[in-house]
């Protein structure tokens, strides 16, 4: 069974609400920008490349339904102003939103709206997306002389259900091949997307998988025979600093301390090569409600002061298997010199 986390067709936008999941499958009508803002920021739909995906394409469902009036390129502005404020963290809504924005004023208008929906963004994430998985998989499966290897993974939340996400994909790929012995998933608290969304992804699918807690992943390392941590990522900047969902950070220690190679998976397009270091990331802090209770049901003592940031940054010295993105597989130090000049500047 192949999940569909996006559906459009001309002008007319779903998702896959993904605060229902695992227990229902329900499609939101995304039908304006505010619709899909209000999505993203209430992680219905999530992940890096899903939310520049979701947000360009909302813009083009209401352009196609005559928004913007005798001002369109103001309309879509302040639009992709709105939407790139939803989530801070990933790079890629800022980036679709630059080239849109390049796009509408230097074309015409009548070409605008199916141009959108044909967006360069959601074609080069598609591309991005296979060319990824297929570096992942060889860098993964290629140090096994023995073809019937198989090898185990750790992963952490980077689970947008189905075609967006990277770091699932690596998962399911192997498996495919017969390669991939079982993947061990994290919880990835507060927001559980790895019990939720990859754990719900590999029942579907029929991947061999295992729910840890976050506070399992070092003695899994140690007990499990893991292969590999495979992770996501919102940000890569230059230096190879990675940020990615919460925990990635403490992971990262405990795979170099267990002599783990650490891969982040990540297209291109969440490459950031005008930030010098994940210092100047900015690092998105959400709700308390999402510490202290689930669904709505309290968890925590009431009156307790919480602090959740929704991602960290991974130092690049961590980063020991390397960065998977469709170009190639390269370390953090060979990122900047492999990227130059195929990323179309911030
Ligand atoms: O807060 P989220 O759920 O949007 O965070 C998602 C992640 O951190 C993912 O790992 C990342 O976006 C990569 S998704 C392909």
């Amino acid at each position: 069974m192949t999940l569909e986390a996006i559906r459009y067709r001309t002008g007319s936008l779903q998702i896959l609400n993904q605060l229902l999941l695992p227990h229902q499958t329900v499609y939101d009508d995304i039908r304006s920008v505010q619709d899909a803002y209000e999505a993203i920021k209430s992680m219905k739909v999530r992940g890096a490349p899903a939310i520049a995906i979701v947000g360009c394409l909302s813009l083009a469902v209401e352009l196609r339904a005559g928004a913007g009036g005798d001002d369109p390129v103001t309309f879509i502005r302040e639009s992709l102003c709105h939407l790139t404020s939803a989530r801070p963290t990933a790079v890629n809504m800022g980036r679709a939103a630059r080239e849109l924005m390049e796009f509408a004023e230097n074309e015409s208008m009548e070409k605008n709206s199916e141009q959108l929906r044909e967006s360069k963004r959601q074609v080069e994430d598609t591309q991005g997306s296979f060319f990824t998985l297929k570096n992942g998989l060889k860098k993964l499966v290629e140090p096994k002389k023995n073809q019937n290897n198989q090898v185990n993974l750790l992963s952490f939340c980077s689970s947008t259900v189905t075609d967006t996400s990277l770091c699932v994909g690596v998962v399911r790929s192997l498996h495919t091949l017969g390669r991939l012995k079982r993947v061990y998933c994290t919880e990835t608290r507060p927001y559980n997307q790895g019990s939720r969304l990859t754990a719900y992804e590999a029942v579907a699918e029929g991947i061999p998988a295992t729910l840890i807690t976050d506070s399992m992943a070092a003695l899994t390392m140690r007990e499990m025979d893991i292969t590999a941590v495979v992770v996501g990522a919102d940000r890569v900047v230059a230096n190879g600093d990675t940020a990615n969902k919460v925990g990635t950070y403490q992971l990262a220690i405990a795979a170099k301390h267990h002599g783990i190679p650490f891969y982040v998976a990540a297209p291109s397009t969440s490459c950031d090569l005008s930030l010098e270091s994940g210092r100047d990331i900015i690092i998105e802090v959400r709700p308390p409600e999402e510490l202290t209770s689930i669904n709505g049901v309290p968890i925590a003592a009431p009156g307790i002061e919480v602090w959740n940031p929704a991602f960290d940054v991974t130092p690049h010295q961590l980063i020991t298997g390397g960065i998977i993105t469709e170009l190639g597989v390269f370390l953090p130090s060979e990122l900047q010199a492999a990227l130059t000049g195929r990323l179309t500047a911030l």
